[in-house]
């Protein structure tokens, strides 16, 4: 059997995110998959250039790229208490797409912040905005690393065995759900 192909998607713009090495982690503790990773710098969502050309095709590559996937891994830092824009704009040109990418599709939702919640309430309000694009959530012990700069080492793996067990968990539950 092929392995499985895993979309990640980081809210995080930035190369160093602590969001991406919470993506990277997950992949390894999810084992063998085809990972890809989406690229969120798309344009601004407009309706005038909706109209006038369309959706862009990095959209429709993202979009296909989630209807390709047999599941999709989202770790967000919350901004001021919400998601990203670059995370909300993406959702947003998504739900532009005929065919709803995300419907019934597995979808696992973590983060990292500086704070000491973790982004929880970011997180929250992710979930929120899956509802309406129909994506199959997946739940369990919510993943919130707090103080992210202090529990990524150089290697730029997990530190804290809390964080490590609960990402176990969460990805031996996404395998059992793809097996
Ligand atoms: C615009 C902005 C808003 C932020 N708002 C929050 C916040 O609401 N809660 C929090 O814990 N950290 C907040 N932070 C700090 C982020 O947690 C920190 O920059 C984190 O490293 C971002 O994730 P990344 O490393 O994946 O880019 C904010 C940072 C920025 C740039």
């Amino acid at each position: 059997m092929p392995d499985p192909k895993l979309l990640t998607i980081s809210g995080s713009l930035r190369k160093g995110a602590y969001n991406r090495m919470l993506l990277n982690e997950a992949v390894r503790a999810f084992g063998p998959a085809d990972v890809t990773e989406a690229d969120l710098h798309l344009p601004l969502y407009d309706g005038d250039l909706e109209e006038a050309e369309g959706v862009p095709d990095a959209v429709h590559t993202l979009a296909d790229q989630i209807k390709a996937a047999d599941a999709v891994i989202i770790a967000s830092p919350e901004y001021n208490k919400g998601i990203t824009g670059a995370l909300k704009n993406a959702l947003d040109w998504v739900s532009r797409v005929e065919g709803m990418p995300f419907k019934g599709k597995p979808t696992v939702v973590m983060s990292a912040n500086a704070g000491r919640t973790g982004g929880e309430t970011g997180q929250f309000m992710l979930l929120s905005c899956l509802v309406p694009l129909q994506a199959e959530v997946l739940t369990g012990p919510m993943l919130c690393v707090a103080a992210a700069h202090n529990e990524f080492g150089e290697d730029g793996q997990l530190t804290n065995d809390l964080y490590v067990k609960a990402l176990q968990t969460r990805m031996r539950a996404l395998h059992d759900r793809l097996s």
